[in-house]
């Protein structure tokens, strides 16, 4: 594999997202200025929006979505940026992360110095059953869809496999759901801002008032291998282990090394970028492994001249809990078979050795498709300024990674970010 660099220097200087949730009556424009708004205040030294010279925009099918296709220009437009050039890019549930990339390798060939990257989905205007449906399209439709197979079923079998492969029970899945429940109690953004035992209480109360039996849970975990509270989608996932259908979005402000200053003090570089693609999971030897993400593991960790061991935190793809698990193996941070142990040993926690998912991840803090990757780097960009509120990590952590996977692995990104 050839060894590639940036052809310039690139900063992340702003980073905003809008609240992730179910917004009715708000449409993908709507929720992507809110996501804008809160960009423009995090730039310290302030942007004039003609500095900005293109906008590239994740977004994975507003047109079955919402109706509404060739989104770029119609929300560039809407905040007031035309006529700038303005593209949509779609990689399935790693859509912002390949705007993310087509924003950096833009600024690195030096065609432009400042870049708006966004990311927006606005997915609850649908019943559950065509969201279902609309997810699948990122599949493959002959030879999966065809078959019966949706985005549940899909990380079911990776789980089956997994359990059977190295011996993972339901409860090392439940630690991921804890943990991520937990993170997301910390972030005001979060769809999901309770801990399990915070749901847990809720659901007491509802009882209690609705004059019904009052479940008697003793723990998160009986909570949640209770399945009235937890109930089976695709086994062995359940309720808990997947990430919700969210309406959200969120925006970056890239620019050149050179001028980074002119709009920060504390501008976070971009230092390792890599990306990959597969066939669809039923040609693929191993359910347990992403390979597409280890190569672009292996591609990002090269061009930053860093390690696995090296990332203090990173946000990574928890579409369901099982897909966390192989994320932090695929990334080098746990050998093969050893991340569902790490899990349940709290290295994964946000005290542990290797913080995952800090702003709750896909799992609580929503998964509003084309937006995610894009979150993932707003959650990286606080943390490594020290600008997380109460999820903070005291460790003072100076390089951050995302990992955002589009379908089961077609499409992997990884990105590396550094406070120096
Ligand atoms: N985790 C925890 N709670 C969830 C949840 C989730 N993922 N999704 C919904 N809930 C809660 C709701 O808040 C609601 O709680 P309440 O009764 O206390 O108000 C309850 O469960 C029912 O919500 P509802 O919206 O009716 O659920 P649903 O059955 O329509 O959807 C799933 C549940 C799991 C099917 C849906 O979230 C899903 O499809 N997730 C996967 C999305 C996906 O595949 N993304 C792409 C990944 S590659």
């Amino acid at each position: 594999m050839k060894s590639r660099k940036l052809g310039r220097g690139v900063a992340v200087v702003g980073a905003g997202m809008s609240k992730f949730g179910s917004f009715p009556g708000y449409t993908s424009r709507d929720i992507f200025v809110d996501a804008y708004k809160d960009l423009l205040t995090t730039i310290d030294k302030g942007i004039d929006p003609k500095q900005i010279e293109a906008f590239y925009l994740g977004n994975y099918s507003s047109d079955l979505f919402e109706g509404q296709a060739h989104l770029a220009p119609i929300i560039a437009n809407w905040i007031g940026l035309s006529p700038i050039p303005a593209v949509r890019l779609e990689n399935a549930c790693a859509s912002s992360s390949a705007a993310f990339r087509e924003g950096l390798i833009a600024i690195a060939s030096g065609i432009y110095d400042v870049v708006l990257v966004g990311g927006i989905e606005k997915m609850t205007d649908l019943p559950i059953s065509a969201v279902t449906d609309t997810l699948a399209t990122a599949a493959d439709i002959p030879y999966e869809v065809s078959a019966g197979f949706t985005f549940p079923g899909f990380y079911a079998s990776m789980a089956t496999a997994y359990m059977h492969a190295y011996g993972a029970t339901l409860e090392t899945f439940m630690k991921v759901t804890m943990k991520n429940h937990f993170n997301g109690s910390l972030n005001p953004k979060a769809q999901f801002g309770q801990k399990i035992s915070d749901i847990m209480e809720i659901k007491k109360a509802n009882a209690a008032k609705k004059g019904k039996p009052i479940p008697q849970w003793e723990n998160e975990i009986e909570f949640l291998s209770d399945e009235r509270a937890n109930p089976l989608i695709a086994w062995p996932m359940k309720l808990y282990d997947c990430s919700p259908v969210s309406d959200g979005g969120a925006a970056l402000l890239l620019v050149s090394e050179e001028i980074a200053y002119q709009f920060t003090d504390k501008p976070i570089f971009v230092i390792g970028s890599g990306t990959a693609s597969d066939g669809p999971l039923h040609n693929r030897s191993s359910l347990t492994s992403i390979p597409s993400a280890k190569l672009a593991a292996e591609k990002a960790y090269e061009m930053a001249g860093v390690s696995a061991s090296d990332i203090k935190l990173a946000e990574v793809h928890d579409c369901f809990t099982i897909a966390e698990i192989i994320a932090t193996e695929d990334l080098g941070f746990f050998e093969e078979g050893k991340g569902g142990v790490a899990a349940e040993e709290g290295q994964t926690s946000r005290t542990g050795s290797k913080p995952i998912n800090t702003s709750g991840g896909l799992k609580s803090k929503g998964h509003p498709v084309g937006a995610s990757g894009a979150g993932q780097v707003v959650e990286v960009w606080k943390q490594l300024r020290g600008e997380a509120g109460d999820r903070q990590l005291e460790r003072n952590p100076d390089i951050g990674l995302t990992h955002n996977v589009g379908g089961t692995g077609q499409t992997s990104i990884v990105n590396i970010f550094e406070r120096r």
